[in-house]
């Protein structure tokens, strides 16, 4: 893959939701290859120990803010202190289950956030933004691999604040086309980064495959729960399209650097290739050394069969392409839950 270019003159890219899973990552990209980051984050599921750990890797400082997206006080007075050219926008929350049973705490963070953020945007002229969607827009497929074309439809009320962001840029960019909205729609990231000094923070009774396998291997839990075995796949598992962080975060970078004109782009982040939930227990046993007890269970609520990426959009458009497999995913995500078996810790 070609990677963007060294930034040579200088970008500041505020990054909201920095401290997070995939925004650490990002910021250590970020700094990495010669931007300026500036992070928003309240820390509702995140610690600033991300950050301090993100300086450890890069060897760089930067600033950041202990700020609620909706504090539109707050955020003006970022806005005025630095100059910021483009936004990353990661600052959510994320959690289906959850989203389902609190939606009004869903709509009033994510949409809330996110408008309080575009109106300040639009009073500092900063008009370019990056949004991280996700494959849960598509809601059941109609057509594999998916393409960035297909129907949008939502689930649950997680998804609907994904898709009415996504239509609220739509709107933006129609209205004032000085605006620039890239689109990013995730598919499942996985891993962490290789050094093991940041990850997705294990917090509670996981819902998510593979912070539940790795809960498993670390004998947190007994035993992981398959939820169904007579899907019309390969092992009769549920398939996704598990993307390494690392690539996610380089993504994003390629989107900075490549999209220049004004106007919507939407973008799927995937491998475009399927695993099922029994490869991917294999190939966490293959890193850690380990067998991983597992019981059958009926199908979860809601679950679809099999979903995949069609990347080639992003691989035209953005260069960009996924580097790592999954065997560099489980590698990565076990190195970093033996590193650090209680989270973040100092
Ligand atoms: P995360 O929870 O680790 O990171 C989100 C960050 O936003 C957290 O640090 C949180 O403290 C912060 N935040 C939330 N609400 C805020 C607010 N009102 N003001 C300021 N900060 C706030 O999640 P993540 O996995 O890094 O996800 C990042 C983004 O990517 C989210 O928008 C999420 O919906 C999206 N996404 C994630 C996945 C996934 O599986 N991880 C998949 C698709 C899309
Ligand atoms: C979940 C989210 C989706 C989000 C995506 C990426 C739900 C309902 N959907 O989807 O919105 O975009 O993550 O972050 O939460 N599995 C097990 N046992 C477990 C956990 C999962 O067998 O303990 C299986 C599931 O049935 C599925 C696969 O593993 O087949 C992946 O599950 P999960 O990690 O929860 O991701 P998604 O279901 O794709």
């Amino acid at each position: 893959m070609e990677t963007a270019n060294k930034n040579t003159q200088k970008t500041t890219v505020l990054v909201t939701g920095g401290a997070g899973y995939i925004g650490s990552h990002t910021c250590v990209a970020l700094l990495e290859q010669g931007y300026d980051i500036v992070v928003v984050d309240n820390f509702v599921n995140s610690s600033p120990i991300s950050l301090e750990r993100v300086c450890q890797i890069t060897g760089q400082t930067f600033p950041w803010y202990h700020a609620d997206l909706r504090n539109r006080t707050q955020l003006d007075e970022i806005f005025t202190k630095h100059h910021i050219d483009w936004v990353i926008h990661f600052a959510a929350l994320k959690a289906v289950g959850e989203s389902v049973a609190q939606p009004l705490r869903y709509y009033e963070n994510n949409i809330n956030g996110t408008l309080s953020l575009l109106a300040v945007m639009a009073k500092h002229e900063c008009k370019k933004i990056v949004f991280s969607s996700s494959a849960t827009v598509y809601g059941d497929p109609e057509q594999l691999p998916l393409t960035e074309d297909c129907a949008l439809r939502t689930t649950n009320p997680y998804g609907a604040t994904k898709l009415m962001i996504e239509n609220i840029l739509r709107d933006i960019c129609h209205a004032d086309q000085s605006w620039t909205a890239v689109i990013l729609r995730y598919f499942n990231p996985v891993g962490a980064h290789p050094s093991g000094l940041i990850g997705e923070n294990p917090q509670g009774i996981p819902n998510n495959l593979t912070p539940y396998i790795a809960q498993v291997l670390t004998g947190k839990l007994p035993y992981l729960q398959v939820f169904g075995d007579d899907y019309p796949t390969a092992d009769g598992t549920g398939v996704r399209d598990y993307i390494h962080v690392c690539d996610l975060a380089q993504g994003h970078l390629q989107a900075i650097a490549k999209v220049q004109q004004s106007g919507v782009f939407t973008y799927n982040l995937g491998t475009g290739r399927g695993y099922s939930v029994l490869d991917v227990l294999h190939a966490f046993e293959r890193a850690s050394n380990r067998k991983i007890p597992y019981q059958i269970k009926p199908r979860r609520a809601g679950d679809i069969a099999e979903c995949y990426a069609d990347p080639r959009r992003a691989e035209q458009d953005l260069a960009w392409q996924a580097q790592y497999d999954l065997d560099a995913m489980a590698r990565d995500l076990w190195r970093f839950y033996t590193q650090n078996p209680q989270g973040y810790t100092k």
